[in-house]
């Protein structure tokens, strides 16, 4: 070996070796990185896949004669219900307003005046209120009181039946009893049953409750019917806005695309009902919501122009109607999405469905360009409705916070 070359070799072989070690120390760090990453995207999808803590059924609690409500249960002094009880109605504080209620025959008839002042009505009504009742909507009552009788009749199984059906924060379809996935939350007072019914990609019989082939043509039937008023409704809500009727409609991503989604809330009654709220105030995250109430106990509370509580008195049969985010936004704020949330009873248990008409997930949902203009511009960045409900779905109901965050900077 010439001798002048083993300097170099020596050169040669530290170098390697320091770039070997360089490399190893990298590649440590790479997989180290890689381990982080990993374990955080394991735990943001486990949040979407578990709930943050073991499930408590309210009825459970309820059933078991508690004298006071859990921790859990109890809101902050200043979300507390004023309970009539507590407040004084009397001449001093009178309870005067009341939400409209529509006579929706007005539309099917061929007194043109009739028709025009009932349009009118529902125009009113949808930029002052966001809410009203309607009557002679086209549904039969014995429809209503069928699929009424059906899921009071399963939230009266027995736990463990219910059970077979518990949902997940996933696609929140089943029995479940919380909004929300936030550990350590103060939780509602209600279970709830929720599932898909529309576009026909989202139907999932596995996930709706075992009942007998009569009562599931009772839910599928009330389930069309609602389907059917909500396209009339986007039709008269378009024409009112002075735009094409369908409008609306094709913003949702078209008759096809549309969903539709029931939740059947489920209030137990509760010993404490000054602590605590079967359902916390929220805007609906979706379209358009059409509510059957309890006849029998009232509960849903609506925010008044004054922020007051007004509580809503069912009329027979009514239908109660209200626009949600996803309108408000289209129309640019013309409809109101208004705040509302649900307080329980001592003495009664209480039962509404609840069905959700929402656009199609994947589509950009911002004001509608025919309502924008330099007076009104627009007051809303686009989102998609699947973003939009995961606010929902994390945080739970947290009054009108997600859609005023997504008010554009003027
Ligand atoms: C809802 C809702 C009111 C009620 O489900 O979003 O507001 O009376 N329900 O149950
Ligand atoms: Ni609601």
């Amino acid at each position: 070996m010439n001798p002048s070359s083993s300097p170099f070799l020596i050169y040669l072989f530290l170098s390697i070796y320091n770039f070997l070690i360089l490399l190893c120390f990298i590649l440590r760090l790479l997989f180290h990185l890689f381990e982080i990453l990993v374990k955080n995207l394991t735990k943001a999808m486990n949040m979407f896949q578990d709930w943050p803590e073991p499930i408590v059924r309210v009825q459970s609690l309820s059933q078991s004669n508690l004298k006071a409500i859990p921790n859990r249960y109890v809101k902050p002094l200043s979300q507390r219900p004023n309970l009539p009880s507590q407040n004084h109605h009397n001449k001093h504080n009178p309870v005067t307003a009341a939400i409209p209620i529509i006579d929706l025959g007005g539309l099917y008839t061929n007194d043109i005046t009739l028709h025009a002042k009932t349009l009118d009505e529902i125009s009113k009504a949808c930029k002052e209120w966001g809410f009203f009742q309607v009557v002679n909507h086209g549904m039969s009552p014995q429809l209503m009181d069928r699929a009424k009788e059906t899921w009071r009749d399963f939230f009266h199984l027995p736990m463990e039946l219910k059970n077979m059906h518990a949902n997940s924060p996933k696609t929140y379809e089943g029995y479940g009893s919380r909004l929300g996935v936030e550990k350590g939350a103060i939780l509602d007072w209600s279970d709830y049953y929720y599932l898909h019914y529309c576009p026909l990609s989202l139907k999932d019989y596995t996930k709706w409750p075992s009942l007998s082939l009569h009562r599931r043509e009772i839910l599928e039937d009330y389930c069309k019917e609602m389907v059917k008023l909500c396209e009339n409704l986007m039709s008269i809500l378009s024409r009112n806005l002075g735009l094409q009727e369908d409008i609306l409609q094709n913003a949702f991503g078209g008759k096809e695309e549309s969903g539709g989604c029931l939740r059947v809330n489920y209030y137990p009654k509760c010993p404490q009902p000054e602590l605590t709220l079967g359902l916390s105030p929220h805007s609906d995250p979706g379209g358009l919501t059409i509510l059957l109430p309890d006849e029998q106990v009232a509960g849903l509370q609506v925010r008044g122009c004054d922020d007051a509580w007004i509580t809503v008195e069912p009329a027979p049969h009514a239908l109660i109607v209200n626009i949600g985010d996803q309108i408000q936004m289209l129309t640019n704020s013309i409809y109101k999405s208004i705040e509302h949330r649900v307080i329980v009873s001592p003495a009664k248990e209480r039962l509404s469905l609840a069905f959700f008409y929402n656009p199609k997930g994947n589509i950009p949902i911002e004001p509608l360009e025919e309502l924008v203009t330099e007076d009104s511009p627009a007051l809303y960045s686009s989102t998609t409705y699947d973003q939009y409900r995961q606010f929902m779905r994390t945080q739970g109901p947290r009054s009108k916070s997600h859609i005023d965050e997504l008010r554009s900077p003027r």
